[in-house]
């Protein structure tokens, strides 16, 4: 039996790297490894340790330390959360590329401390500031913490986002209104040509898949063939037997027009839909349950785009006939209905609303849309919420906390285009920092500096006189530095975080850096 400091010493031996005490208690913390002995004489048997060092969570860890270095700080890996716990209640409302886990900004905000965190930064009652605010998730986390939290995103459709997850809703109108517009499209494409196609599409798929993909058969044999080879033959083969279809029931599949995203990449009838649901929310009288539905209605067609289940987070070319899905195994087919994603997202919704409800704090959060390095944040406020534009002024702000868009990385716009055109909000992206378009090259990283900087010089004028800032960010190119100096601040700590699972493809080796930045 170890006690934790020798438990350190072993392990640094034993894996000829250094081990912190630091590093042992995060084991121990999250059942890692077994803690034994009785109060404040914690000890831990070493077949444990070794038994964690060669499992596949200690191999990572070790392995991902190499590569990013031994200043890593594991605890900020979350790795004990499962997926439902960093998409919990509202932060799932809608897809957003690029957001922060909710652990990450409460682990700052909140009133704990550790061996890495020494102190506690704010408290129930105080405003921070997100100026990069993206889909809100400091801002819920604020409430929950009991705090206020100003946002600002340059994407009218980010801020939406954002709102809608902090909304006090009429559940009862909400219901109402769901059903009624489920109701009405169910009606409405009662006796559509194409629904009836699609059923029998989806017969003749299962009648395919069953002869020549089946499970788990196809599993096994997948791994003795040239799947691509297999997949593209027998996409072929289907072929003949779709068009039939589309022959027998007159479907038209493409759109006149291409000129916007909703013409391009939905097929026909799909288009008929949104169009029909999106006039019905339009006429709802009251603004959140508007607002809310809107929401709803995006989250759907974006999961209807006509592209392949593996294309979903990349659009190559709009899908318009059943194709080989290497993430199924079998033949699929692109949606021509909307009704089967708006009945699931509407009731995922509602759960997910009643679970924060129940986690809610009476504070204010807001997130306003505009460009941080410029907007007047109390105008704004004033104009929106003018009790919390009274508060903040004389209140003043503790802190920020922030993941800017780094340089060259993401289209933020982009991203959403099927909102943009569904709800005609006017588009900024020339306005945001780290344009994709720009690249990485050094005018870009210039350009970058003075937007990051600007932005906080502009939220600086709000703060307290001893603010404490935590922006996160992967700063490859090491731009932190020049930041903090132009905006006249010191970056006192710095948090080195590995990121787990960025993505379902890239389980490579990946931190991000929280700087700790306070004034000079
Ligand atoms: C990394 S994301 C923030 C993600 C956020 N933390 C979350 O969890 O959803 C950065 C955000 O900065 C916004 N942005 C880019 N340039 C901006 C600008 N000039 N003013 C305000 N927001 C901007 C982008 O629209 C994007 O939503």
């Amino acid at each position: 039996m170890l006690t934790i400091k020798q438990a350190s010493e072993w392990a640094s031996e034993y894996l000829k790297k250094n081990i912190t005490t630091s590093n042992i208690s995060y084991l121990i913390q999250y059942g890692r490894v077994k803690k034994d002995g009785t109060n404040g004489n914690t000890l831990i048997n070493k077949q444990n340790l070794i038994n964690y060092y060669s499992s596949y969570l200690g191999k990572r860890e070790i392995e991902w330390k190499s590569k990013l270095g031994e200043d890593l700080n594991w605890t900020l890996s979350f790795d004990n959360l499962k997926e439902a716990d960093t998409t919990k209640h509202v932060h799932r409302l809608h897809p957003y590329k690029g957001k922060f886990i909710p652990q990450l900004a409460e682990y700052f905000l909140d009133s704990h401390i550790d061996d890495f965190k020494k102190e506690i930064y704010f408290n129930k009652g105080d405003i921070i500031i997100d100026p990069f605010c993206g889909s809100g998730t400091a801002l819920v986390q604020a409430n929950e913490l009991g705090m206020h939290a100003v946002g600002i995103d340059i994407s009218s459709f980010n801020a939406l986002i954002s709102n809608v997850k902090l909304g006090i809703y009429d559940i009862v109108d909400l219901n109402n209104e769901i059903q009624k517009i489920t109701k009405a499209l169910r009606h409405f494409i009662a006796d559509s040509k194409t629904i009836k196609f699609e059923s029998k599409l989806a017969e003749e798929l299962k009648k395919f898949n069953n002869s020549f993909f089946p499970s788990p058969e196809y599993k096994i044999k997948i791994k003795q063939i040239n799947e691509e080879e297999y997949g593209a033959k027998k996409e072929k083969e289907f072929l003949p037997i779709f068009l039939n279809l589309v022959k027998e029931y007159n479907i038209r599949l493409k759109q006149e027009n291409h000129i916007g995203f909703l013409d391009k990449w939905y097929l026909q009838h799909v288009r008929t839909e949104i169009d029909f649901v999106s006039n019905l929310i339009k006429q709802i009288q009251n603004p959140s349950t508007r607002n809310l539905l809107s929401i709803i209605l995006s989250r759907t067609i974006r999961s209807c785009r006509a592209t392949t289940h593996a294309d979903l987070a990349t659009l190559k070319e709009p899908v318009t006939a059943a194709y080989y899905c290497a993430k199924h195994g079998k033949i699929c087919k692109p949606l021509f209905s909307i009704l089967g994603w708006w009945e699931s997202y509407s009731k995922d919704t509602i759960t997910r609303l009643s679970q924060f409800n129940k986690l809610r704090t009476i504070t204010n959060q807001i997130c306003l849309t505009g460009d941080s390095t410029t907007i007047d944040i109390i105008k704004e406020l004033e104009k929106k919420c003018p009790m919390f534009a009274k508060l903040v002024k004389n209140q003043k702000i503790k802190g920020i906390f922030s993941s800017p868009p780094y340089v060259g990385l993401i289209n933020y716009h982009e991203q959403h285009a099927y909102a943009y055109d569904l709800f005609g909000f006017k588009r900024n992206d020339e306005l945001e920092i780290g344009q994709l378009f720009k690249g990485q090259g050094k005018e870009a990283r210039e350009l970058y500096i003075q937007g990051i900087s600007n932005a906080l010089n502009n939220c600086k004028r709000l703060l307290i006189d001893n603010y404490n800032i935590f922006l996160v960010a992967n700063d490859k190119y090491n731009l932190y530095p020049t930041i903090a100096e132009k905006a006249e601040m010191q970056i006192i700590n710095q948090y080195k975080r590995p990121v787990l699972n960025r993505t379902e493809k890239d389980k490579g080796a990946y931190s991000e850096t929280i700087f700790h930045l306070k004034s000079r």
